[in-house]
């Protein structure tokens, strides 16, 4: 019988993540840094944290690893590692080498997904530019891989979560949905055109999207992940004191997704995404239910959210377009600091 390594998760991907009010909780107790080559540390929540090596060269560090986000181990061991350079590409850094790092159960599975999944998550790094050089193995009843990445930047050149600058507008790369899409899946309820497009979707690199930000000197930029696009959105407001308007009608939904949310499928962590952003959330009048929901929807592997001058906008997206990104949208503004940090519209 072939491996199906959803039906061994109970919460998919990037879903996965600790709640996020759990995890600042937590993270507010912990010893604070003060090494001053440290140029982005834990304070800000970034997708990564950067130490300076020299007046040149300063190093982006990260890692993230999750449970299956779909049934193939090839693919889930692609869209593992194309999840965890996304938080260099994220900050305008060129990732290089990479550990895995990888939970299995021996027990379990065939070794033979075992390698698959070190396979598709080897050649999507090198399809990143970026070679393993080692890794670390865990026997653990739910199989969950990543990596932990390490590329470099110019300590001048560092986008980051607070580059938000009023009169800017929001560009996000990539279709929202995948949270949805995998619980549909899980449920016999998504189709297999929509599991195709998202798993698509999730494989598909940052790279471009990055080298597109560094070529218009993008200033401020964050991927979305398990957050959610109000949950990374809402960060980057905060990080920059501004506030950010999110219209929910121009954010682009892969397939099937709004109907999905129709019949009811939100997977749980979007409800924890939730708690964590609406005290400092205002939920416009018109905003339907299924698009508010659909703004917490933990994504794996998501788009940039990228913040730009408006009047480069238009060749932004051309740009990101003509890379192959071709749902690249604009899907909101970003305003002096308001009464809240977050609008969710539509
Ligand atoms: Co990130
Ligand atoms: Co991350
Ligand atoms: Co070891």
């Amino acid at each position: 019988m072939k491996t199906d390594l959803l039906q061994m998760t109970d919460s998919a991907g990037c879903s996965s993540k600790i709640p996020p009010k759990l995890l600042d909780e937590v993270l507010k107790h912990l010893p604070r840094p003060s090494d001053p080559d440290i140029l982005v540390g834990i304070d800000t929540h970034d997708d990564a944290g950067v130490y300076r090596v020299n007046s040149d060269l300063a190093l982006v560090l990260t890692t993230d690893f999750f449970p299956p986000v779909c049934s193939d181990p090839y693919e889930f061991g692609q869209i593992a590692a194309a999840n965890s350079i996304s938080d260099v590409y994220a900050m305008g850094g060129t990732p290089v080498v990479a550990l895995n790092i990888m939970m299995f159960p021996a027990a379990k599975l065939p070794p033979e997904a075992y390698e698959e999944i070190l396979k598709g998550g080897a050649v999507m790094a090198a399809q990143a530019g970026v070679s393993i050089i080692g890794g670390h193995t865990i026997d653990d009843s739910t199989p969950k891989y990543g990596l932990a990445v390490v590329g470099y930047i110019h300590p001048g050149k560092i986008i980051t979560n607070k580059g938000a600058v009023p009169g800017d507008l929001l560009i996000l790369t990539k279709p929202v949905g995948t949270g949805v899409i995998i619980a549909g899946q899980k449920l016999g309820i998504a189709s297999g055109t929509d599991i195709g497009r998202a798993v698509e979707t999730m494989k598909t690199l940052n790279r471009t999207g990055s080298e597109v930000m560094k070529r218009y000197n993008v200033k401020g930029a964050t991927d979305i992940t398990g957050f959610g696009l109000a949950g990374h959105a809402l960060k980057m407001a905060k990080a920059g004191s501004v506030s950010i308007t999110l219209n929910m009608r121009q954010v682009p939904l892969i397939g099937e997704t709004f109907m999905l949310v129709e019949e009811g499928c939100i997977p749980g962590a979007a409800f924890g995404n939730l708690e964590f952003v609406e005290g400092d959330t205002c939920f416009g009048d018109s905003l339907e239910y299924n698009l508010k929901m659909i703004a917490m929807d933990a994504q794996t592997s998501g788009g940039l959210l990228m913040s730009v001058r408006e009047e480069i906008a238009g060749e932004v997206i051309a740009g990101l377009q003509e890379t192959g990104l071709i749902r690249a949208a604009v899907v909101g503004s970003v305003t002096e600091k308001r009464e809240k940090y977050l609008y969710l519209e539509s």
